[in-house]
């Protein structure tokens, strides 16, 4: 099969769901392809989805070593009702013990460099491992999350990550939307979510928001919208 490029993709419908752009997605990537999850609301939507759809794609996680203890527990809880192995990453841990002997442990709030840099340690370079010999991904990223992801395609190139598909499933779902699948299917929440976290992350990186805030508005919240993406996601 050709390598995806841009005008290779396939054209999805505007009104195109879930399930075609996941199908679409795997015949696009032709190769191995993982869910990245950090399990909130999303990721376990599309987790669900996969499981109904027997589709063959394997999951995998960052565990940051800074993560809230909500979050271990909702993946467990995700492994035990679907009966999945998640694939665990992990920060080189030489980078993370010169991190914190030069700089502290929350050298993210001194500035937007220190910041990147934890993230490019804990999570960048820790999904490049993960990605390394996939054809695509898959993520819960949702265009109404944030200015940052206001124009999100279902299918895209992840030129960053070698030009594999990515693959954005609910891109078009809003949170209601979400929510109604979740109560519907009775899926496991992490509890921060009834806490005011809508989007969670690293626990020192993560706060509730305010009624009328928006979706990512607790995610580094120090620091202007226009920033809050932590290099995941880069295009
Ligand atoms: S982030 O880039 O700001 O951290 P966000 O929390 O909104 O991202 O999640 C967007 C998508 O990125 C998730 O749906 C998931 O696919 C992926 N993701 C985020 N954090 C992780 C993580 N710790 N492990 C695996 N995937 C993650
Ligand atoms: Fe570090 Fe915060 Fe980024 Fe987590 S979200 S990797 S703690 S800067």
């Amino acid at each position: 099969m050709n390598k995806p490029t841009p005008r290779n993709l396939p054209q999805l419908p505007g009104g195109a769901g879930a399930e075609e752009i996941l199908r679409a997605g795997l015949e696009a990537a032709g190769g191995p392809v993982a869910l990245a999850s950090s399990f909130g609301i999303e990721d376990v939507v599309v987790i669900d989805l996969i499981r109904e759809l027997q589709l063959p794609v394997s999951i995998f996680a960052l565990d940051t070593g800074r993560l809230p203890e909500e979050t271990y527990q909702t993946a467990e809880a995700v492994a035990q009702r679907y009966g999945v192995r998640i694939d665990w990453y992990f920060p080189e841990r030489s980078a993370v013990e010169e991190l914190e002997r030069d700089k502290g442990l929350f050298s993210f709030r001194n500035s937007l460099e220190d910041r990147h840099q934890c993230c490019a340690i804990r999570k960048v370079e820790p999904l490049q491992r993960a990605l390394a010999g996939l054809s695509g991904w898959v993520t819960g990223m949702r265009a109404e999350q944030s200015v940052t992801r206001s124009v999100l395609a279902p299918l895209e190139i992840d030129f960053p990550h070698g030009g594999i598909v990515k693959i954005n499933p609910l891109a078009a779902w809003s949170e209601a939307e979400v929510w109604a699948y979740a109560e519907k299917k009775r899926l496991p929440v992490n509890p921060l979510h009834k806490q005011g976290y809508p989007s969670i992350g690293c626990a020192p990186c993560t706060r509730a928001v305010q009624p009328g805030e928006s979706t990512r508005a607790g995610r580094w919240w120090w620091e202007d919208p226009e920033h809050r993406e932590c290099g995941l996601h880069r295009k």
